[in-house]
């Protein structure tokens, strides 16, 4: 048997394998979409599952029937060739039968899809959180409106969606760049994020906790690095921490040596400063953004094209979700978005390797397109910046400030 045919033989046993597995009920499956966590994520799921089972029988059925009727009624083997068969021409009952039904679980399906549709596109109520939500290469941008002015200015955070739990969140979904798709299987279905459009989609967590999920529409390099991390919080808790995103960081002046001291220098006087903004930095600077989007003059904010840094120290991850800025362990998650707020548990807690290895050279790290091509526009993610193991030092302990 050549090696082909064999595989061939095998490929139904791994197809079947595999629908196994997506039957676990694995409840550690962290973007099972059968598993809902919130109203919305259930509404879908309510739809869901009693399709699947009609769709399930029909299946059953038919194919049942196509397995059947041809070994029922297959010719004989003392069977003379020289007779046709019997010719019959049609059932008029069965063919009858065979339109209205489908027809009919059609129409009862379609009434159900429509009622979920509606429920699903109800406005949450004109006092729910209101949050903006960017889709670009390669990461999320968070913006949120506290004061509901229409302006999403209050907050700006990037990777961790950080909103309160047992209330709907309303979300604003656009993007600066190319079409992605917003997906947080737990919580809601899939909205695209299209430049130029803002699309409405609405969060709800039952409880605190974490639920990730990814973009979900092809976007260049690093697509599949493109993650997503709802992080629903009490609401006392929420409110803390919409009070410490709302602090600005320091400055430091020339003269101070220690060690953070040094970083922000390293920030704001190398090019890291003309792409990330740190409130109370460099916010205040005049926003240019040149006709590629990416850097043309030093000096100069492109903002909004990188992730805000003020509180970076509050996320969990950066590099679009790729990398753990919170070591991954049992006790670091325990400590929620606050595990950099106590010196011991930021030691302990950092993925500070990960941090490093990122700014020694980003592209390396993370497929970008961060270098001018000739013949093209729109460079993309941060461009490695040749910074020596002293500056990275520098940085990443003025980094570990920005809580
Ligand atoms: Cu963004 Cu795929």
């Amino acid at each position: 048997m050549s090696r082909r045919s064999q595989m061939r033989r095998f490929a139904p046993l791994v197809g079947v394998a595999l629908l196994l597995a997506a039957c676990g009920g694995n409840q550690k499956l962290p973007q099972n979409y059968l598993d809902p966590k919130g109203p919305a994520a259930r509404t879908i799921n309510n739809l869901f599952m009693p399709v699947l089972g009609v769709a399930g029988v029909v299946f059953v059925i038919v194919l049942g029937l196509c397995l059947f009727v041809p070994l029922k009624f297959r010719a004989r083997k003392d069977a003379d060739e020289d007779v046709a068969p019997r010719q019959i021409h049609g059932n008029f009952a069965l063919e009858i039968g065979w339109t209205i039904v489908p027809a009919l679980i059609l129409i009862v399906i379609g009434v159900f899809t429509l009622k979920t549709v509606f429920t699903l596109s109800k406005e949450p109520p004109k006092t729910a959180l209101s949050v903006e939500v960017i889709g670009q290469q390669w990461w999320w941008e968070y913006r949120y409106d506290l004061d509901r002015d229409g302006k999403f200015d209050e907050i700006v955070t990037a990777n961790d969606l950080v909103i309160p739990a047992g209330e709907k969140v309303k979300l604003t979904i656009t993007s600066r760049d190319v079409i992605h798709s917003f997906w947080v299987p737990k919580l809601n279905g899939k909205r695209d994020a299209v430049p130029g459009r803002k699309h409405p989609l609405w969060l709800q967590a039952d409880k605190p906790g974490e639920y990730v999920g990814q973009c979900t529409e092809f976007c260049g390099l690093s697509h599949a690095e493109m993650r997503i991390k709802a992080v629903a919080l009490s609401r006392s808790a929420f409110d803390d921490w919409t009070k410490r995103m709302q602090r600005t960081a320091p400055r430091y002046s020339a003269d101070d040596t220690s060690l953070a001291a040094q970083g922000y220098q390293v920030f704001t006087q190398q090019l890291c400063a003309s792409c990330h903004v740190i409130n109370g930095v460099n916010d205040k600077q005049t926003k240019k953004f040149t006709a590629d989007g990416g850097i043309k003059t030093p000096g100069l904010q492109v903002s909004g094209r990188a992730p805000n840094l003020t509180h970076l120290m509050a996320r969990t991850t950066f590099a679009g979700g790729k990398f753990y800025l919170r070591k991954n362990t049992k006790e670091c998650n325990a400590l929620g978005l606050n595990w950099a707020q106590k010196p011991a548990d930021l030691q302990r807690c950092i993925d500070r390797t990960a941090l490093e290895a990122w700014l020694r050279n980003p592209p390396g790290q993370k497929a970008m397109a961060p270098e001018p091509v000739p013949g093209r526009t729109g460079r993309r993610g941060m461009p490695n910046l040749n910074l020596s193991e002293q500056q990275i030092d520098q940085l990443v302990a003025y980094l570990e400030t920005l809580k």
